[in-house]
């Protein structure tokens, strides 16, 4: 998809701050500095629309870009984040919750873990609930850049089988460095926020 506009639109922290235009929604979630924004900017190919960081926790609340009229992307707050207090986490918790199982516009899901590691316990969980309630979603391994290309393939393996991926689901490696998987990316979106 040709991106012609991209803008931010509001950090919301609950429903009452939620968009009221309808417009499809395709939602990030993942640990905390795994790289949803960066993904997001490279998507639309701008350097800093969401706001990134090399601290963790910089995604407080649910941020809102606008993507050409026509759907949402909407950056959550990371999970796992060790100085996130035991109130916030449950707060975090139950909005994101509320909002996956309830938000009628979201069409998809994109779960971002990191090419380098083995998923985290919460990566798994996350994975688990989302296939649980049905929710459409993608697996996206990102930083694909920081291992060598002739390593990819194991990675992924590796990554599928401790998720339980399944041949045939959605499953995308990724850079947000280099482009890769951006294509890939954007039909699969296209696709589910098609009318
Ligand atoms: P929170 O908002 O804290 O949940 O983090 P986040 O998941 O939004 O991560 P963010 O996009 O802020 O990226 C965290 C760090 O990883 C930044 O320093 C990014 O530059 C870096 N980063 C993200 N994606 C990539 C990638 O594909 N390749 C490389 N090399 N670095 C990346
Ligand atoms: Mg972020």
């Amino acid at each position: 998809m040709k991106v012609t506009s991209a803008e931010f639109v509001i950090s919301a922290v609950g429903p009452a701050q939620y968009p009221e235009d309808a417009l499809p929604e395709i939602a990030l979630a993942g640990r905390s500095n795994v790289g949803k924004s960066s993904l997001i900017n490279r998507m639309i190919n701008r350097k800093n629309l969401a706001r990134t960081s090399s601290t963790p926790g910089k995604t407080q609340h649910m941020n809102y870009y606008r993507i050409n009229e026509r759907l949402y992307f909407v950056d959550f707050p990371g999970y796992g984040y060790a100085k996130v207090s035991k109130v916030q986490r449950a707060a975090w918790g139950k909005m994101v919750e509320k909002y996956l199982a309830e938000r009628e516009t979201l069409k998809l899901v994109l779960l971002v873990v990191d090419l380098r590691h083995p998923p985290t316990s919460d990566d798994k969980m996350m994975y688990d609930w989302l296939k649980h309630y049905g929710i459409p979603m993608c697996v996206v391994a990102t930083k694909a850049d920081k291992i060598p290309k002739t390593r990819w393939p194991k990675h992924i393996k590796i990554m599928k089988e401790a998720l339980g991926v399944q041949p045939g689901e959605n499953f995308i490696p990724y850079s947000s460095e280099i482009g890769l998987g951006r294509e890939d990316l954007w039909n699969l979106v296209e696709s589910m926020t098609a009318v």
